[in-house]
């Protein structure tokens, strides 16, 4: 049995738990969570019709295997920092906290702890991957969420843009992925997996569109190499709990966790 903690238990993380308990009861030890709104795991617990046990982070953390964090990029930093410190394994959502903090990663690969990041949001990382095995001339994602996707975004507070003035479509953002990372710390992560998956975060160029004409988060994947040419798009129902955050990016969170237990399969 793998001892399992969840950080956060806003959309992601409780999708997670509730997961954890219904399907991994065999394989996996749930130790409990971290939460720093008492009211979301009062909800959880409601739901659940079940107590659960309510940790501090370094208590998670040196509790538990393996410590999944859905919170924020500023915890998932904490959460690296604790688990070098206790040797424990972590899956990341808020990955775009690992990458505006770098000087992690020598550490990490020092430590030899595993750090998993789900593919999120967006399609075709197995292409990327593939791709970096020869030469990449160009990375570039273009995301476009409904105006509830991305308010409150510090790139949008900073640069005074009114989403509610918005007709139709805007562009609103062209960058890097890290200074996509850095402004959307909460709406972006997908570009912070991509740099991770293929060629870094000051290479990838991110676009983004407020959009008043769709309801779901797309992202729009090119790439371009000596390979070819790769186009790849993902329309993701955002979720109920969370507008910012995809459906599909909680069932990859689901899916590494399930890859991890190393359940038997045949493919890829
Ligand atoms: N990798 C991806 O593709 C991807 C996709 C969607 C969301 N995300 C990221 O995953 C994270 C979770 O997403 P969500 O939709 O569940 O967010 P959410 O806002 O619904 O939930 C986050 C929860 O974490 C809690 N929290 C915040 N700081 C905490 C701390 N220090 N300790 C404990 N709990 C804390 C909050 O109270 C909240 O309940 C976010 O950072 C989001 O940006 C990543």
């Amino acid at each position: 049995m793998i001892k399992v903690g969840v950080v956060g238990c806003g959309a992601i993380g409780s999708h997670l738990v509730k997961a954890i308990l219904a399907r991994y009861k065999k394989t996996i030890s749930f130790c409990g969570v971290c939460e720093t709104d008492a009211g979301k795991v009062e909800n959880l617990k409601r739901s659940l019709k079940k107590a659960i046990r309510s940790y501090s982070l370094e208590e998670l953390v040196s509790r538990c295997d393996l410590v999944i964090e859905a919170a924020s990029g500023k915890t998932a930093v904490e959460v690296v920092k604790l688990a070098l410190r206790h040797n424990t394994d972590i899956m990341l959502m808020s990955v775009g906290g690992l990458l505006l903090n770098p000087q992690l990663l020598p550490k990490i690969r020092k430590k030899k702890i595993n750090v998993y990041v789900p593919s999120g949001a967006v399609a075709g990382l197995d292409a990327l991957k593939a791709a970096r095995m020869g030469k990449i001339f160009r990375v570039q994602l273009t995301t476009k969420k409904p105006l509830a996707g991305l308010s409150g975004a510090p790139y949008i507070n900073d640069n005074k843009i009114d989403l509610n003035k918005i007709k139709k479509e805007q562009i609103i953002f062209e960058g890097t992925a890290i200074e996509a990372v850095a402004g959307f710390p909460k709406n972006i992560n997908v570009a912070a997996v991509l740099s991770l998956a293929g060629i870094g975060a000051r290479k990838t160029r991110v676009r983004i569109v407020a959009s008043r004409l769709v309801k779901r988060n797309i992202h729009t994947l090119e790439i371009e190499g000596n390979f070819g040419k790769i186009v790849c798009c993902s329309e993701n129902v955002p979720s109920l709990e969370n507008p910012k955050t995809s459906k599909l990016a909680m069932l990859s969170a689901l899916a590494t966790l399930d890859g991890i237990l190393g359940d038997v399969r045949i493919g890829t």
